[in-house]
């Protein structure tokens, strides 16, 4: 039997995103999200403008979008209800939010040099992707969302979660994502079955990534 109800959210289930981006002064901001899907090599980061990693990316263009493992769960829980935005705006302030100049410090995270952006990646997280924006796409009018269509242009994996030393492919056996589920985090169960899509772009096909076809998620 089914019932009709008004929840709050549609959080059904998605990775957390460790955004990372430069500050006007040049200092790097740190922000959890998790409205986040991905296609082929670009990223649509759903986000509200009143974040500071809104109004860096709209200003700099330039990100890392850093993938957390579950072992990182008390770094995120740091950051939680900080903003680099100083005033606070007054709809984050009303719900607990306080300014936070030094989120690296605070989540106890490492900065490291990025190759083709100036933000920072972190280094404990196993995936860290160097990210350009592309568009910023207005959201759900009159609020204050926006989606940001960003392009991965440098891919950065820990060699444990690798298929074998020196392999492109991620083993998905291996990498432990930290998933939100409506605000409560969960990782992932076993593998339940092996996928008929599996081989397509498994540890077997060879194609660089640029030369994948367009329609390569479907
Ligand atoms: C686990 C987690 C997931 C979050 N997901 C999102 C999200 O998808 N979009 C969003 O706008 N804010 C999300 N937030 C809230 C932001 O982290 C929050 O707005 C924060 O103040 C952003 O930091 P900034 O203002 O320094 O950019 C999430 C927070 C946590 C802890």
């Amino acid at each position: 039997m089914h019932t009709v109800i008004e929840p709050k959210i549609l959080y059904f289930g998605t990775s957390i995103v460790l955004i990372s981006t430069l500050n006007p002064d040049g200092t790097p901001n740190l922000a959890p999200m998790s409205s986040a899907w991905w296609l082929n090599r670009s990223c649509m980061l759903g986000m509200s403008g009143k974040s500071q990693t809104v109004r860096n990316l709209l200003r700099h263009g330039e990100c890392v979008l850093n993938l957390p493992s579950v072992d990182l769960i008390p770094a995120i829980d740091r950051l939680t209800l900080l903003t680099g935005s100083d005033p606070v705006p007054a709809s984050k302030a009303e719900r607990g939010y306080r300014y936070e100049a030094d989120k690296f410090g605070i989540a106890g995270l490492t900065p490291t040099a990025s190759h083709a952006v100036a933000p920072p990646r972190v280094l404990e997280c196993p995936v860290q992707l160097e990210a350009k924006l592309v568009r910023a796409h207005p959201f759900e009018q009159p609020s204050s969302l926006v989606a940001l269509e960003v392009a991965i242009v440098r891919v950065h994996a820990e060699t444990s979660i690798l298929s074998a030393q020196g392999s492109s492919y991620i083993d998905p056996a291996k990498w432990k994502p930290m998933i939100m589920n409506f605000c409560e985090y969960f990782g992932l169960g076993d593998q339940l079955s092996t996928s008929r899509l599996a081989p397509v772009f498994g540890p077997a096909a060879s194609l660089p990534a640029s030369s994948a076809p367009a329609d390569s998620n479907s």
